[in-house]
């Protein structure tokens, strides 16, 4: 058992910071969460919710007092954009006292990662995750007026993670020794193509759901009718259509990291059914 800790977590609100919030809660941690809305925002009873904007990291100066840890996204804002202000933001975390950092990839360089591995004054730790689990939420509209998911590349293999695979992965090593200077790749325990996912799904839900294989020009258009940005769509195209090794392939890191064995996309299926029921 290791002693309470408090850990600034930013993108709290987040599909990753969530869970992050929520490990960090289980293991007995203070947490105080970042969000630039505190009205918008909901967390668990217990945690300290404080606003501000990684994009001006001087309001951030209060928040870093007295933590042990801080957990960073690399981006920031409506777009997605890089933030550039790593060096600020770790230059205020040492001044606070702060030893450890985690920084979630952000599926390429980023200057706010840059940052993170060049500073040799904290224990850092790259957490990367492959594919989440929770994009296959994308899929609860169509499951629940038409029974179907209408996919391109549905051969392709993915080893996705489960977001709180993530979170406790993150939770150890923002609050134990011997995760400095690692570089984390986080999969799940399996290597599914889309068409295990959609079984898998049908059956936590109890109901018959047809895969539609989309052709590369019927994604492009059903993703632009979405409204995605065409940066997004180029990096859906490369992603599933050409999935590099890393992305499907099982890393074994959440056990090595936790002591518990991944969780499998049935118990995600199992959890989440409701919503593609139609129910939350
Ligand atoms: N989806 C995947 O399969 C996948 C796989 C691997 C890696 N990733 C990476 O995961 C990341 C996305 O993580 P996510 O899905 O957890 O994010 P998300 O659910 O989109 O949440 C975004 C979070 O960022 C915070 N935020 C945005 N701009 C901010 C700013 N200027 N200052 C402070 N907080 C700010 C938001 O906080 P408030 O709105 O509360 O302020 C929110 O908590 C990306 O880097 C992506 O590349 C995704």
């Amino acid at each position: 058992m290791t002693q309470t800790q408090k850990i600034l977590v930013t993108g709290a609100t987040g599909t990753v910071g969530r869970q992050i919030v929520a490990e960090l809660l289980d293991r007995g941690h203070e947490v105080r969460a970042l969000t630039r809305d505190a009205a918008k925002a909901s967390f668990p009873a217990g945690v300290e919710v404080v606003e501000g904007d990684l994009t001006e990291p001087d309001g951030l100066a209060a928040a870093l007092e007295g933590v042990t840890g801080l957990h960073l996204i690399t981006f920031g804002g409506a777009a997605f954009s890089p933030l550039e202000t790593g060096p600020r933001l770790l230059e205020l975390a040492r001044s606070a006292g702060v030893r450890r950092v985690t920084v979630l990839h952000g599926g390429g360089p980023t200057p706010l990662e840059d940052a993170v591995r060049a500073d040799d004054g904290v224990d850092w730790t790259v957490l990367m995750p492959v594919e989440f689990m929770a994009n296959a939420l994308e899929w609860a509209d169509g499951i629940v007026a038409a029974g179907e998911v209408r996919e391109p590349f549905v051969d392709r293999l993915s080893a996705m993670v489960h977001e709180g695979d993530i979170g406790a992965v993150a939770a150890v090593a923002l609050t134990q020794e011997g995760h400095g200077g690692q570089e984390y790749v986080i999969t799940g325990p399996e290597v599914l193509t889309v068409g295990d996912k959609v079984k898998t799904i049908a059956a936590a839900v109890g109901r018959e759901v047809t895969l539609i294989e989309l052709t590369q020009q019927q994604a492009l258009a059903q993703w632009r009718a979405a409204g995605l940005p065409e940066d997004v769509i180029g990096f859906l195209l490369e992603a599933y259509g050409n999935t590099p090794e890393v992305g499907r392939t099982v890393s074994g890191t959440v056990e090595k990291v936790t002591g518990r064995p991944a969780r499998t996309f049935a118990q995600w299926a199992a959890e989440h059914a409701d919503a593609f029921r139609g129910q939350s």
